[in-house]
């Protein structure tokens, strides 16, 4: 059954007068409204079609009534603002397309429908979340794998059902479908890796374990938590500034009263060999005395703000900053300039080594900017894809606003993206190393210029769980910079949970707890246990960032590794709280470096190598090693 009534509210009349069959059934989400046998709509593939060993050749594309062509593609539609087409796939195992929170790294095929259009959304089960990736994998029943790229960033669907089957549904841009042959999965990150941009090469710094929190509230407190991290001695190298450390939370600013003295405070973490990232939100408050904030006054001049309908004014929305913003149009290359100047000018002000870039989906906390979205076609259009509300201006800008590269229904879910590769060249050209850049809003080839985490999680186990999905999906995406707010971000989280969650993230690729428990937060024993993780995770560092170099260089994933030897058995393991199990796959051999409280202190230590034969007696491994920040010649290939 392909649903022939995907928006809501489909009834026998409704469906009938399309032409399409409407019977109910007790399947759980399987539509009740579907493309007749013999439908009438849509486009028929034929022509001079050649069947091959490997699928067809030469289809030719002609529209609505002749016979139904029986090939491995189905139903195509093309009519504007609503596209759809339907493919069968070899087999049920499918994995991919984001983001959302899977909760299961396989999907279910049992007509399940996935929504992308990026959306300032905590993470809920199967909601369109923060970044788009309409990728797929699916690894057939011979074992052999292939990924499919559907490289449109128009809000869009793709319904999966049992025959096994995908059905995609976009409302604009083109079908533009690339297709990754593998055979193994690994080699189809590798080849759509090569299509879409390989992973950036991070600083060695940045696979330290790092530490954020919304809401010190002042340097006192921030002073407090760096001191009680110091004082157990808990490996530790990052240290994140989020919306706190702004005066008013306007963008190139910080409080210098709550936060006197953080200048100097960022130079003495500096000297400790620690590293310091700041955070920057993509609006700038209008509402301040002309003359007095220049990051709005200089946008202004050079025109650089998303506008509104009318391709001249900017629009206005709400967003952090007091009053009312603007939001930078990053797809204009003026936008890129004014950013680039405003990064290096803020280096002289706060020392920071990475720049976190959040709310880019971009979130704006109206529905639309004032004074709200004119109901047209543009922001109403005909066919809403399966998306939180069913509005494609919730917490948003509207649709039909004006950016540089377009009207923003075709553009919005690129706007993190688009400011990604500015803010990495701005860091990189501000520091003269190695560019770190996390964002929260993602796109198709996002990971050539920054990394993500999986945005505002709750304390709960399952989101504990699920991050590990999410990880895996990021590999897949060509984002293996990935982890998740150790200990949760919304609700409290407790001793336990919080302890099984550093020992978990001590492992995630990217290392950070952004909660008020931090590692010293629950006294000696904690600390003690989560010093213990991480040191194993800062010992076993230098096949981290092997790992990473082979990702950067050949588009690996990073993180998980199926050994070819497998053979998919079962153990059960204690797991005391003090412990987190760990194995080693035989036929391999880790690089490793005796750990230190900072990677500018463990990267002077000797050498190891742990190996783990494999039944023949055998065992190989590799070592990348340079400086661990330089750009150019001395570094890593670009
Ligand atoms: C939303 C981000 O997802 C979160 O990590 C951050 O703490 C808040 N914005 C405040 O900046």
């Amino acid at each position: 059954r392909v649903d022939c009534h995907p928006q809501p509210g489909a009834s026998q009349e409704s469906c009938e007068a399309r032409g399409c069959t409407w019977c109910t059934t007790d399947v759980p989400n399987a539509p009740w409204c579907f493309f007749p046998e013999d439908s009438p709509y849509g486009y028929s593939l034929g022509g001079n079609a050649e069947k091959t060993d490997k699928g067809w050749s030469k289809l030719t594309v002609s529209p609505s009534v002749c016979h139904r062509w029986d090939s491995p593609l189905v139903d195509l539609f093309f009519s504007n603002q609503y596209l759809q087409i339907t493919t069968a796939v070899p087999s049920t195992s499918v994995y991919g397309f984001g983001e959302h929170e899977h909760v299961s790294f396989k999907h279910s095929m049992d007509f399940v429908t996935y929504g992308m259009y990026s959306r300032d959304q905590a993470p809920t089960p199967n909601a369109n979340l923060y970044g788009v990736h309409p990728f797929y994998m699916c690894v057939e029943d011979d074992s052999n794998a292939h990924g499919v790229l559907l490289l449109n960033s128009n809000a869009q669907d793709v319904s999966l059902s049992p025959n096994p089957s995908l059905t995609f549904r976009t409302i604009g841009g083109i079908l533009d479908f690339y297709v990754f042959l593998g055979p193994t999965p690994e080699n189809v990150v590798q080849q759509y890796t090569e299509a879409i941009g390989r992973p950036h090469m991070p600083a060695y710094w940045s696979l330290g374990f790092q530490l954020s929190r919304w809401g010190y509230g002042s340097i006192d407190v921030l002073k407090e938590t760096v001191n009680r991290m110091h004082h157990y001695d808990i490996p530790y190298d990052v240290q994140h500034l989020d919306i706190d450390y702004m005066e008013r939370r306007l963008d190139f600013t910080y409080d210098k009263e709550n936060f006197a003295g953080l200048p100097e405070y960022l130079q003495e973490l500096r000297k400790a060999g620690m590293h310091n990232v700041i955070i920057l939100d993509p609006f700038i408050s209008k509402d301040e005395e002309p003359g007095t904030y220049k990051p709005y006054d200089l946008g202004e001049e050079m025109g650089v703000w998303v506008n509104n309908s009318d391709g001249v004014t900017p629009a206005v929305g709400e967003a952090w900053p007091p009053g009312h913003s603007v939001f930078p149009d990053y797809t204009n290359p003026r936008t890129v300039e004014w950013w680039t100047q405003l990064c290096l000018e803020f280096k002289n002000v706060l020392d920071y080594d990475g720049i976190w870039i959040d709310m880019n989906e971009p979130s704006n906390f109206l529905r639309g900017q004032f004074p709200g979205c004119a109901d047209n076609d543009i922001n109403n259009p005909p066919y809403i894809p399966s998306i939180s509300d069913r509005s494609l201006a919730q917490k948003t800008l509207c649709p039909d606003s004006k950016t540089y590269l377009g009207e923003h229904y075709n553009t919005h879910s690129l706007f993190g993206w688009s400011q990604t590769e500015p803010t990495f060249h701005a860091a990189q050209q501000a520091t003269g190393k190695r560019a770190f850049v996390l964002s929260r809003s993602t796109f198709v080839g996002s990971g050539k210029h920054g990394g993500h985490w999986l945005g505002d999680n709750f304390s709960q186990w399952k989101d504990m769980h699920y991050s590990i999905i999410g990880m895996l999906e990021f590999n897949l995406f060509g984002m293996p910079y990935i982890g998740a707010d150790i200990c949760g971000f919304n609700y409290n989280t407790t001793y336990e949970l919080c302890l099984r969650w550093m020992q978990l993230g001590s492992f995630y690729p990217f290392s950070r707890n952004h909660n008020e428990q931090d590692p010293a937060f629950f006294g000696e024993e904690f600390a003690k246990i989560s010093r213990a993780t991480l040191r194993i995770r800062y010992s076993l560092l230098p096949y981290l960032y092997t790992l990473f170099y082979e990702s950067h260089v050949h588009g690996n994933t990073v993180g998980y590794k199926v050994p070819s030897a497998w053979r998919g058995t079962y153990a059960t393991v204690d797991a005391p709280l003090n412990k987190i199990p760990l194995f080693i796959r035989g036929g391999y051999i880790l690089p490793e470096q005796a750990p230190a409280t900072t990677t500018t202190k463990s990267r002077l230590n000797p050498f190891g190598l742990i190996v783990a034969l494999n039944e023949q007696g055998e065992a190989s491994g590799s070592l990348f090693w340079d400086d661990g920040d330089s750009i150019g010649e001395s570094g890593p290939p670009l």
